[in-house]
Order: C-alpha cells, then structure tokens, then sequence
C-alpha cells in the first residue's frame, strides 16, 4: 500500500448539495487542508443512519463526520433537522459502548462556505489527532446489534409529522429553532 500521509482514518459524510461543494470549494481556493478525511456523498445529512457511524467507527475509523447544509437550507426541507436528532441520540450512546464521543461531529456547511469547511475538517481532524487512534473493540457485531436495540428503543426515527384539521404539520418540538442553531454555531 502507498504511503498517501494518511496516518487516522476519518470518515467524512457530506450531503451533496451544500456541504460537498463547501469542501469542494476549498479545494479550488486551495486552502490547506488536514488529508485525514474520506469523503462520502450523501444526497442529505437525513440519509445519513446513525449505524452508519457506529459502523465505522467499530470497524475502525478514528472519527466520523457529518455535515449538511444550515438549518432551512436543507434541499429536502428538513432532512438535517431530521438528522440532528437521531445524531445527537447517537452522540449519547457512544460512550455506552465504549467510544469517546468526541470522535463523532455534526456540522453545517453550506456550498459557498469554503473557508468555513477547512476551518471545521481542521478543527475536527485535531481534536482527533489528540484522540490518538481508535483502540480496536471486541465483539462488534454484538456491540452493533445491541447499539440497533438502543436507538430503536428511544425512537431514533421519530416522526416529525402529526396531523390536525389541515392535513399533516409539521411537529413543533420536531423542529430547530435558532435558540438550538445559535448554541449549535456558538459550540463550534
Ligand atoms: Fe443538505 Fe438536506 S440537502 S442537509
């Protein structure tokens, strides 16, 4: 295997309409960029399963992030809204099953946020540096299925939607509102 300067594998899932072209404009600004990440395109942060990330990170990657566009700029209205409450459900297991989790991140980026992504893949990529790698766990399959029994019992598909007199709405605590964004963007 070449030796590509990628000493910590890091797992980056990006949605495609905003954070992707974030990133992929700080490549054409060439910003200098931490060469840790692997990059997967999501249609959406909301396509992203919380197991995604277990996966990973039992299968040995050092950090995962995720990261998708601002909150109501999300092309599938709400599909990062939807993502931020099954990953901060995530964010509470991992230490339950032995994973610091300050090895998992959400962010937002939005498409013209170039400098805004190198400055979180960076941030992100040195809080795992001072990690150090992963230690590899035993079991995993029986860690996975049991971390499934978790999220599936404090419904980590919670439905977003109840219906009243005009038709489906929808659920007001379902949605972020800038008290959450502010301490979202202030915990960045
Ligand atoms: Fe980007 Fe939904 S399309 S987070």
């Amino acid at each position: 295997m070449p030796d590509l300067g990628r000493d910590y594998r890091i797992i980056g899932f990006l949605c495609n309409w905003c954070s992707y072209g974030g990133a992929d404009a700080a490549g054409v600004a060439r910003f200098n960029q931490p060469t840790d990440l692997r990059i997967i395109r999501v249609p959406c942060s909301g396509r992203v399963d919380p197991m995604f990330v277990a996966k990973a990170l039992l299968s040995g990657a050092d950090g995962v992030l995720v990261s998708g566009c601002h909150p109501r700029d999300c092309h599938y209205t709400e599909g990062n809204l939807y993502a931020r409450r099954r990953l901060e459900l995530l964010r509470r297991f991992l230490p339950i099953i032995g994973i610091d989790e300050g090895r998992f991140e959400y962010v937002w980026v939005s498409a013209s946020e170039g400098s805004r992504w190198r400055d979180m893949v960076t941030k992100f990529t040195d809080k795992i540096h001072s990690l150090g790698h992963i230690p590899r766990m035993a079991e995993t399959a029986r860690t996975l299925c049991a971390l499934e029994g978790m999220l599936g019992a404090s419904s980590a598909q919670p439905d977003m939607w109840h219906a009243d007199a005009s038709g489906r709405q929808p659920r007001h605590d379902a949605l972020l509102h800038m008290d959450d964004y502010k301490e979202v963007m202030d915990g960045e």
